[in-house]
């Protein structure tokens, strides 16, 4: 292994012609790098991927993500000072700063599978940084990662003789998805980890074109990694403790909602983040939670684990109760009944499904024998299909024969909620998209049979309009149709 000289610092005057690399144009690499690319016009701005399909479609008319506001950022910037390509290996040559933004999933096989994080695709792109890289370059982890895999992408840097230096840095991304583009124009905080004062300043300057300098928080490295995942098992904990009451709401005769005002009113909880619902999905918050719950167990903090994997165990709880409460509430069976189903991403305003209740809630449904017909205004049959293909198959690769022809042929997809609804026994609401409250629920009830059931999991729909035009409405944690449920 080579020496790396840690200590060098980045010189500040070669911010005039600074140069941005991105590797991994996904969902944060994206709109990360197009946000910088607007504000700093000055700055080239080059993102990479391996994915050719992917940069193709970033540099079309039809962005592979779907992010309110995001065609306007992209189009600002693109062929000005934002480049999409497949050149990594150029990319990482020319840049000055290089965020590593590739996808840090949870691992699927060997030691900690089904909770530590897979690390391949970090090192990976350590590993090929370490063997273009020329001159001094910051690399800032903008992946989410396990606190100190800086330890080892520093490491993985040193070991190749090109004579090369790096600073290393924690920025890790806390957009979301569907108001990602304001939450990189107007972020609470942008945090900055690291071990060199110029490298941090650096990044900071490059921020502080449009975030004030109090909103950015610098910190040792491994605050900054680890600030990361507890904000995103706070945020999910929220969702799980706003979910679990919501089942004791339904026993009780208490109205969820009416709980999280009354909560959220104090200052000390705040409002936000206390919408009860058939439970959290994306990409992140279980990744994240079982990456916390694994580092935890690896410093044998058994009890520390143990109770933040309550977080993701109360989840799949409120996915289960869900699609159980919809067979039970049909007579205990809901075999060959037809079913809409409206929405299936993760949450409004993104085309992103990934760990999305609507898959686990479909798939249970669909072992009942349910018919379903789904509809989502921005996700494809393709996508809905192969999510519901993965949903069926186990840990170690099987899917059986079953499963793939009900995926096959118990499974249709509808061009509007209409069709979904049309002579179906229920509908299941799964993502709380605005255009869903504005459809003529008349037209809706007139098609469908009687009773005509509404499972709301998003408590999306006004209850009392619903009672008004005759379905038989059931919401998360309001118990005002339990009454008509038959026992089991
Ligand atoms: P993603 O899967 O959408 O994108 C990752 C991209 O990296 C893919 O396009 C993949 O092809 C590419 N890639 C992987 N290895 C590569 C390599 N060696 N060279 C070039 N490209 C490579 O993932 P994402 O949702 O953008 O998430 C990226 C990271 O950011 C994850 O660690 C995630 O936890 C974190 N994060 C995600 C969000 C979010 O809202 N999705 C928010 C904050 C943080
Ligand atoms: C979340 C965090 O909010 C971001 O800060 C973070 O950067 C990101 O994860 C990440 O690391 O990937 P995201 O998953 O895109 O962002 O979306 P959220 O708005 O957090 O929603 C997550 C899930 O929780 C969704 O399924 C949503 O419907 C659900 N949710 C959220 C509720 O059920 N109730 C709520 O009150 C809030």
């Amino acid at each position: 292994m080579c020496d790396v000289n840690e200590n060098v610092s980045f010189p500040l005057f070669r911010l005039k012609h600074m140069k941005i690399c991105c590797i991994g144009a996904g969902y944060v690499g994206g709109p990360t790098m197009a946000m910088i690319a607007k504000q700093c016009p000055d700055i080239p701005v080059h993102v990479v991927d391996l994915n050719q399909e992917r940069i193709d479609a970033w540099n079309s008319d039809h962005l592979p993500i779907y992010e309110p506001g995001l065609d306007e950022v992209v189009k600002e910037a693109r062929g000005r000072n934002l480049t999409f390509s497949t050149r990594v290996d150029d990319a990482i040559q020319e840049a000055d700063i290089i965020f590593i933004s590739v996808n840090t999933p949870t691992k699927t096989f060997g030691i900690g599978a089904g909770r530590a994080a897979n690390l391949e695709f970090i090192e990976k792109c350590a590993r090929q940084i370490a063997k273009n890289a020329k001159g001094h370059k910051i690399v800032v982890e903008k992946s989410t990662l396990p606190v100190r895999t800086a330890e080892a992408v520093k490491r993985i840097l040193s070991s190749e003789c090109s004579g090369a230096t790096f600073d290393v840095l924690s920025n890790p991304e806390f957009l979301a998805e569907g108001t990602a583009i304001d939450d990189l124009l107007n972020p609470d905080r942008v945090l900055i980890g690291g071990e060199s004062e110029d490298a941090i300043e650096t990044l900071c300057s490059v921020y502080a074109r449009w975030i004030s300098r109090e909103q950015i928080l610098t910190t040792n490295l491994w605050s900054s990694e680890l600030s990361k995942l507890t904000a995103n098992a706070f945020l999910a904990q929220r969702v799980s403790s706003i979910n679990a009451m919501s089942a004791l709401c339904e026993e009780t005769g208490a109205d969820i909602d009416e709980v999280a005002r009354a909560i959220g009113s104090d200052s000390r909880i705040g409002p936000k983040f206390l919408k009860a619902s058939v439970g959290f999905g994306g990409s992140c918050f279980q990744k994240d939670i079982l990456n916390l719950v694994y580092l935890c167990e690896h410093f044998g903090l058994r009890e520390v684990a143990n109770y933040w994997e309550q977080v993701v165990v109360m989840n799949d709880y409120q996915k289960r109760r869900f699609s159980e409460d919809i067979v039970k509430t049909m007579f205990n069976t809901v075999s060959d009944k037809k079913i809409g189903i409206w929405g299936f991403a993760f949450k409004k305003d993104t085309n992103d499904t990934r760990e999305s209740a609507a898959i686990y809630i479909c798939r249970d449904l669909l072992r009942e024998r349910a018919r379903l017909c789904i509809h989502d205004p921005r996700v494809p049959e393709k996508q809905i299909r192969q999510e519901l293909l993965l949903a069926c198959t186990d840990m170690s690769g099987h899917l059986t024969e079953k499963d793939r022809w009900l995926v096959e042929n118990n499974i249709s997809i509808a061009n509007d909620c209409y069709e979904a609804a049309d002579d179906a026994h229920a509908i299941a609401v799964l993502t709380e998209w605005d255009q869903f409250k504005a459809l003529d629920f008349e037209k809706v009830h007139a098609s469908m049979h009687r009773p005509s059931f509404l499972f709301d999991g998003r408590n999306l729909l006004d209850q009392a309009a619903m009672d008004a035009i005759g379905f038989e409405m059931h919401s998360i944690g309001k118990s005002s149709n339990r009454k008509n449920r038959p026992s089991s």
